[in-house]
């Protein structure tokens, strides 16, 4: 199945790499226009390599989901190649391990204000451009661990649960405001999947499989792909009567 995303423009942050790469080679083979923006402008600039290879349109633009000054010149360069946005979505995040005793101040700001404050900038700073054209659709990026706490490596990780706990109710609350210009928002909560964001060995070792053999109705690591194809049906107009929803996409761990 595909969507079509024909003349539509999607920023995604984060798509230099892992889920929001593979959501900005999807989207572009559905018709989509491309600004991948991302912290890592050399991984942006090979994710647009992938797509227009693919025959897409693409473009990369450096951006730091924490700074105010640079999401504006990522949105102001986008709307002058491609002069609209239609989509947003809001990839990127971080998370370092520690237990609670060992958990920094600076590590609990800094996953916090990537996980949760960014997509709060990038929404403030894209809203308008989207409502310019008519609306549109966001999609945030949760997990699983925003609803349950997952412990890897023995222990939780408090400020990631934290962070990304507070983007289902982000997204209820920028679905309401952003109604009224004609704006859907969802949020899509990803299970474990293959990125470098964990180390694959970590969640591929006989004990992390064990652990989520007893969880997982659907027993695989997902995908990017996985990912990439509930985003796109949310981006969708097929979606255009849903707002405000957690989709999970976890091989039925949130079942259990
Ligand atoms: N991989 C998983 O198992 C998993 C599970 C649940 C949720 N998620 C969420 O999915 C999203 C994508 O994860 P992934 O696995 O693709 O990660 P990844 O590490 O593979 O890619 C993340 C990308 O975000 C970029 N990035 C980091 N900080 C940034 C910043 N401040 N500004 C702009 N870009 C920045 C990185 O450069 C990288 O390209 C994250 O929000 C993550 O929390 C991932």
């Amino acid at each position: 199945m595909s969507f079509n995303h024909t003349d539509k423009v999607a920023f995604i942050t984060g798509s230099g790499a892992g889920i929001g790469r593979s959501t900005a080679q999807r989207l572009a083979a559905e018709g989509a226009s491309i600004v991948v923006a991302d912290l890592d402008v050399d991984g942006a600039a090979e994710t647009v390599r992938l797509i227009e290879a693919d025959g897409g349109t693409a473009m990369a633009v450096a951006c730091n989901v924490c700074d105010r000054a640079t999401i504006a010149a990522a949105r102001d360069a986008a709307l002058e190649r491609f002069g609209r946005i239609d989509y947003l979505v809001n990839n990127a995040g971080i998370v370092t391990m520690h237990s609670l005793d060992e958990l920094s101040e600076e590590d609990w700001d800094r996953v916090v204000d990537v996980n949760l404050k960014g997509p709060f900038l990038v929404t403030q700073e894209l809203n308008e451009a989207i409502a310019a054209g008519g609306g549109g659709a966001i999609v945030n990026l949760s997990t699983v661990e925003a609803s349950v706490v997952v412990s890897s490596q023995g222990f939780c990780q408090v400020h990631y649960n934290a962070s990304k706990g507070g983007i289902p109710n982000l997204t209820k609350a920028l679905a309401v405001e952003l109604g009224r210009k004609k704006i859907r928002v969802n949020c899509v909560a990803p299970g474990p999947i293959a990125t470098d964001f964990v180390s694959i060995d970590e969640i591929t070792s006989d004990e992390a499989m064990d652990f989520m053999s007893q969880r997982l109705v659907i027993p695989r690591v997902g995908q990017p792909a996985d990912i990439a194809a509930a985003i796109s049906f949310l981006l969708s107009d097929e979606a255009s009567w849903i707002t405000g929803v957690q989709l999970p996409v976890d091989g039925g761990w949130l079942t259990r």
